[in-house]
């Protein structure tokens, strides 16, 4: 069995190709250079990229039967998710395979099951999912594949995009979260302290109150120094990492799981992947976490939503797409 997947929710192109559980081609294209002048994603600069590419990409890939094409139906930026939709259905179309929409959030909730280009069946279920990305702050209760429960969200920004607002507001350009984890690593001076609010009997995050205290502390500030740079970084990633660990915990307890998997771009960080596996290692809860060439936007992560949907027979879901879009069960 063959089967494509294509990611265009946002700034990165991405194409990957199976043999059953075997990843045997996968591309990813970052338009971040595009995009870093603007200081953050311009939608119709990303739609423009991603119908550049996306042929060039599936060229690349030398395709003689194909069952499946998965593709990003949200959520996303409309026009670039338009560009993944049509040329799923151009290439379905070509090959007469059937063409399954795949929801983006899912994929970064299942990417801890790619190991060195092989799918494996690694999760353990019930269990809870943490999505930490430049869009999305979610908690999930995940009963088994393809069956969620959506159990808390972010009110305002992103935890990525909390990191990109706040490395914009000390002039470290974008995206902003690895120049952040660089300098919080380097920084000694441990007593400056901001806060992120507790959103009191959720699971809801709010991160823009702690991008609003850093916009104020830095307003007098005529140039930053080095070392106030790592100050913030460091007090800003802590206080942030705190605020998730607490609603992680607390979900844990609550549902009273002993596995939780983390998804998304901001897991990338070396710091959060410690602390999480130091802390609920001690809990007795097994923590899964993404190989880290997965947790940005990646068309192999789709690929394991895809495969997962071939083998329990889920397709009942549409194939249109929606910049909105929830995680549904199937
Ligand atoms: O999952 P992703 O690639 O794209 C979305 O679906 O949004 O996540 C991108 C986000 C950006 O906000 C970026 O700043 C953040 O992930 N990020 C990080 C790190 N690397 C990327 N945040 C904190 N620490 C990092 N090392
Ligand atoms: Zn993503």
């Amino acid at each position: 069995m063959y089967f494509l997947t294509i990611e265009t929710s946002c700034d990165e192109t991405s194409i990957a190709f199976f043999k059953n559980n075997k990843i045997l081609n996968h591309y990813i294209y970052s338009q971040i250079k595009e995009h870093k002048k603007y200081k953050g994603v311009v939608p119709e600069i990303a739609s423009r990229q991603h119908s550049q590419k996306i042929d060039e990409l599936i060229k690349k890939i030398n395709i003689r039967k194909l069952d499946y094409v998965g593709f990003t139906r949200g959520p996303g930026l409309t026009g670039s998710l338009l560009i993944g939709k049509i040329a799923a259905l151009t290439i379905a179309n070509y090959f007469n395979s059937k063409v399954v929409g795949i929801n983006h959030l899912e994929g970064h909730i299942l990417s801890c099951e790619i190991e060195k280009n092989i799918i494996k069946k690694k999760l353990k279920f019930p269990l809870i999912a943490l999505i930490v990305s430049g869009g999305h702050s979610e908690l999930w209760y995940v009963y088994d594949y393809g069956r969620y429960k959506k159990i808390g969200s972010t009110r305002d920004d992103a935890c990525g995009e909390a990191f990109d607002k706040v490395a914009k507001v000390m002039g470290l350009g974008y995206p902003g979260g690895s120049v952040i984890e660089k300098l919080a690593g380097i920084c000694r001076k441990r007593s400056l302290k901001f806060t992120v609010p507790d959103v009191k009997n959720s699971f809801d995050y709010s991160f823009s109150g702690i991008k609003t205290q850093i916009a104020y502390y830095v307003k007098d500030i005529k140039a930053l120094s080095l070392s106030q740079k790592k100050e913030i970084a460091y007090a800003f990633q802590n206080a942030v990492f705190e605020s998730i660990i607490r609603k992680l915990e607390l979900a844990c307890l609550k549902y009273k799981v002993s596995n939780i998997v983390l998804g998304g771009g901001v897991c990338a960080n070396n710091e959060l992947r410690r602390i999480v596996s130091d802390k609920f290692s001690k809990m007795n809860i097994r923590v899964y976490l993404p190989d880290k060439l997965y947790t940005s936007d990646n068309a192999a992560m789709l690929g394991v939503c895809l495969l997962r949907r071939i083998e329990k027979g889920g397709f009942k879901n549409s194939i249109e797409i929606d910049s909105d879009l929830e995680i549904e069960s199937w």
